[in-house]
């Protein structure tokens, strides 16, 4: 089979690879009919998140049809149409059973990486997204192997198309988590770092919990325009003001947002000291994330605000504004998205026309196009906001 495989810092190449195999008997096999280029993936692009193999197969935002099922699998039969979450999570361990699907304690075989990592214990395994995350192949490929099909993939209804659904494997569920853990109260006023995929259906989101009034903090302008447009939202160009949290202070009657969200992550933009700093010490590999977005998130935040962190990020930062996170009595949450826990909810709202999921889709290419798309959705040219694929 055909499939977009990664062979070094932003050096992406379409390559035929054996077809993938039932492994064990709760796995399925997947012929992917769409898939996405997510801004995670550009971390892997941009190699900042590590342990990376050359010829490995990316891609965690797909879906397609069962082609095969292995003996253990009830709930699928060959034929039908799947959604897949992104985090690969076996549903009968401790964080499972509680809905932290993103933590599963059995789907990562190289957590240790992790743990050495980060001093910590590792996440669930994830789709094409590098060796601590479980080194699984990803659906940026003709055919993907589906570890726990019993677990993960939804089925569809028919006559549903392929771009209303294939966003619940990632990025609109990931926004409505971003909003959740900002535990909108009525009235609030929610600020979205990043108009990106993430930032778009956060947006989104916010205003279907609540939100009184949604900011959007962006810089390009198409992604300021769909954030104007389809998420109605007002919008700061982080690029015209030297004092960004000031600004967001004066548009809140003194107080700063109820809500922040980082939907940037590791690789944020950024002017000032502190930014070319990051910017120096990741080049560097002396810290590993531009924690820019965490700084200001925290220090714009409102006292007793929340700070919701969606945004990807890898590992130790420098000048954590601790002092005013805890002044400010801040509330913080953050992690991978727990697909699976959301994906009833968000089908049945998608199908009822609450979320635009369509509009950001700037690029419908084929997978052999990858390499120019990761290019163009990096380096946000030809007004590149979402790629989509077909095999
Ligand atoms: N936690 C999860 O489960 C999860 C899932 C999917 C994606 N993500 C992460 O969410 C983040 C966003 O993903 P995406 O697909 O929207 O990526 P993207 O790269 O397309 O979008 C990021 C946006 O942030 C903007 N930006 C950069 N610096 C900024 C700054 N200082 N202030 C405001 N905006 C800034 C960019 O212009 C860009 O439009 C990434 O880090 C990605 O890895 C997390
Ligand atoms: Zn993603
Ligand atoms: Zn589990």
């Amino acid at each position: 089979m055909r499939a977009v495989t990664w062979q070094g810092t932003r050096s992406m190449s379409v390559e035929t690879v054996p077809d993938p195999e039932i492994v064990k008997q709760q796995d399925v096999i997947v012929k992917v009919s769409a898939t996405a280029i997510c801004g995670s993936d550009l971390h892997l692009y941009d190699h900042y998140i590590t342990t990376m193999q050359r010829g490995d197969i990316l891609g965690h935002e797909f879906m397609g049809e069962v082609v095969e099922t292995g003996r253990n699998v009830r709930k699928l039969k060959v034929g039908d149409r799947v959604v897949v979450p992104f985090p690969i999570a076996c549903g009968r361990c401790f964080n499972c059973v509680q809905g932290v699907f993103s933590a599963c304690d059995n789907s990562n075989p190289n957590g240790e990486i992790a743990e050495a990592l980060y001093g910590s214990t590792a996440g669930a395994g994830i789709f094409g997204y590098s060796h601590m995350y479980g080194g699984y192949s990803g659906g940026q490929a003709e055919y993907v192997r589906v570890p726990y099909g019993d677990v993960g993939p939804m089925k569809i209804p028919d006559g549903v198309q392929d771009e209303q659904v294939l966003f619940l494997s990632d990025i609109l569920p990931t926004g409505w988590q971003a909003a959740l853990r900002g535990q909108i109260e009525p009235g609030d006023t929610v600020a979205v770092w990043g108009g990106g995929p993430v930032g778009y259906f956060a947006m989104q989101s916010a205003w279907l919990q609540g939100a009184a009034r949604v900011i959007c903090i962006e810089r390009e302008p198409e992604r300021i325009g769909l954030a104007r447009d389809i998420c109605k939202a007002e919008i700061v160009n982080f690029e015209d003001t030297d004092d960004l949290v000031e600004l967001l202070k004066q548009m809140t009657g003194g107080r700063g947002p109820d809500v922040c969200i980082d939907a940037v992550g590791m690789e944020a933009h950024g002017h000032g000291f502190m930014a070319a700093a990051d910017r120096v010490k990741q080049a560097l590999r002396i810290e590993m994330d531009r924690a820019t977005v965490v700084r200001q998130t925290i220090q714009a935040a409102a006292k007793g605000g929340r700070v919701s962190i969606i945004g990807v990020y890898g590992g130790v930062i420098d000048k954590f504004p601790l002092g005013a996170f805890f002044a400010k009595g801040l509330r913080m949450g953050a992690g991978q998205c727990d697909v699976h826990r959301f994906l009833p909810e968000l089908l049945t709202r998608v199908l009822n026309g609450e979320f635009d999921t369509t509009s950001l889709i700037s690029h419908r290419l084929t997978l052999e196009e990858a390499p120019g798309a990761y290019e163009m959705f990096a380096q946000k040219t030809h007004g590149c906001t979402k790629v989509v694929m077909r095999p």
